[in-house]
């Protein structure tokens, strides 16, 4: 009896080994072909092709939605990708915010309304379901038999804007969104959940921070309840002209959105509602168990918040901010103080005993939803420990974790988004 587990086992491991070998061919390929900018490569979630073909799962509109007031910017219902779980995560459910940018002007608004980040009408039927959604065991140990749950973006304030511009037909509606969502998901069942946690990347990342504790709201105390926010650490930090480049984009978008009514009072009371906005004047005052897990040198913010081209319009930062490897000493040291406002920003936050962390020193954007990222052979690592262990340990409580990783360049496990991207 103990010996055929033995054998089983052994057969588990080797195919568990050869399917990643076979993830890392595949990838090498793609990547050596990958001629997109950043732009799109987030535009399209990242998800990097994974070693067997990904689950995909239909997107489902929320028919109740309209007569909530919840709408896409240009009036279409939101919508979700659900699969369901099983077995012993029957009861547990993640649920994924999508994320894909903001809109801070009528002007770029109106735009969003021709793509699925504004319009349920342009968004994909079916989704690839990687990293933290995959549902192999071998992809997602801790997640891959939960009900995983992608909720779509599509109002363009991280979900969290109210609203609407007449003229222009657009419809800000982003806290409407997420409500109708839950509403739908706790109907579905997950209003018995026994462990539940709300994740989201990028844009979606913010919305898992600014969100977090209504989630945690929704559940007796008898329900773990967590938070995961991916690259959603956004800072409001000095860009390469002096300027505050994101800081006077989200002040668009939460001016033109009126997000202000749904930021927490513990914030504005004392802080302008843009100042709200940012994590770093948000963090230590959640009471949910959250874990931020974000690149020390997102790449996003490098290139959007640090060095965009309004700030840099001679374009001498252009070769190093798509390419660390080619920034001269004083711009490295320009991240590094950038990575020393992240650890700062998160100082307090990382003194709670409930909270976790994994700032990795990579040039990243997004580490939970990318198979190669997430659980692969190579995955990045701080000390000998991956993101998705990092994560499931977190959320199950095995082990406090609070990583931080050396200064760049000590980590050479990185899998950095500069190298094989043109703008
Ligand atoms: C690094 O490059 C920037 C932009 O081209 C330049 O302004 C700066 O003087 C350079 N610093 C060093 C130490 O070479």
């Amino acid at each position: 009896m103990e010996l055929n587990l033995r054998v089983l086992m052994l057969g588990w491991c080797l195919c568990f080994a050869f399917g990643f070998a076979l993830c890392r061919s595949v990838e090498g390929l793609e990547n050596f072909g990958e001629r997109e900018g950043l732009h799109s490569y987030l535009e399209s979630d990242a998800v990097s092709p994974p070693a067997s073909q990904p689950i995909m799962v239909g997107l489902t509109l929320i028919q109740g939605a309209a007569a909530k007031g919840a709408v896409c910017l240009d009036g279409t219902l939101p919508g979700y990708h659900l699969h369901p779980g099983s077995g012993s995560g029957a009861n547990s459910w993640l649920v994924h915010l999508e994320g894909g940018g903001w809109c801070n002007t009528v002007r770029n608004c109106v735009y969003r309304k021709t793509t699925r980040r504004g319009s349920s009408k342009f968004m994909e039927k079916q989704l690839p379901f990687t990293g933290i959604l995959s549902n192999k065991a071998e992809e997602n140990p801790d997640f891959f038999n939960w009900n995983r749950v992608k909720i779509r973006y599509c109002d363009g304030a991280s979900f969290n804007g109210a609203g609407q511009d007449e003229a222009a037909q657009l419809y800000f509606r982003g806290q409407q969104i997420w409500l109708a969502a839950i509403d739908e998901l706790m109907s579905k069942g997950m209003k018995n959940a026994d462990q539940a946690l709300l994740s989201g990347c990028s844009a979606g990342g913010l919305a898992s921070i600014l969100h977090c504790d209504e989630f945690g709201n929704l559940f007796p105390k008898t329900t773990k309840v967590k938070c995961l926010s991916d690259a959603g650490m956004f800072l409001d930090a000095v860009d390469v002209s002096g300027g505050r480049a994101l800081q006077n984009m989200f002040n668009g978008v939460v001016t033109l959105q009126d997000v202000k009514e749904n930021l927490p009072s513990t914030c504005t009371s004392h802080l302008d509602p843009t100042s709200c906005f940012f994590p770093q004047n948000l963090v230590a005052n959640i009471k949910t168990p959250l874990f931020l897990l974000n690149a020390a040198y997102d790449a996003w913010q490098v290139q959007e918040s640090l060095a965009p081209p309004s700030a840099d319009p001679h374009g001498t930062w252009r070769e190093c901010k798509m390419n660390h490897e080619r920034c001269n000493s004083s711009q490295i040291q320009f991240f590094q103080d950038f990575r020393n406002q992240m650890l700062k920003a998160i100082n307090t936050f990382s003194k709670s005993d409930q909270n976790g962390l994994f700032i990795n020193s990579c040039f990243a954007h997004c580490q939970s939803e990318r198979q190669d990222t997430w659980f692969a052979s190579d995955s990045p690592l701080i000390g000998n420990k991956g993101v998705a262990e990092s994560v499931g340990d977190w959320f199950f409580d095995r082990a406090t974790v609070k990583a931080i990783d050396c200064a760049y360049p000590c980590d050479k496990t990185c899998h950095n988004l500069d190298h094989s991207l043109t703008y």
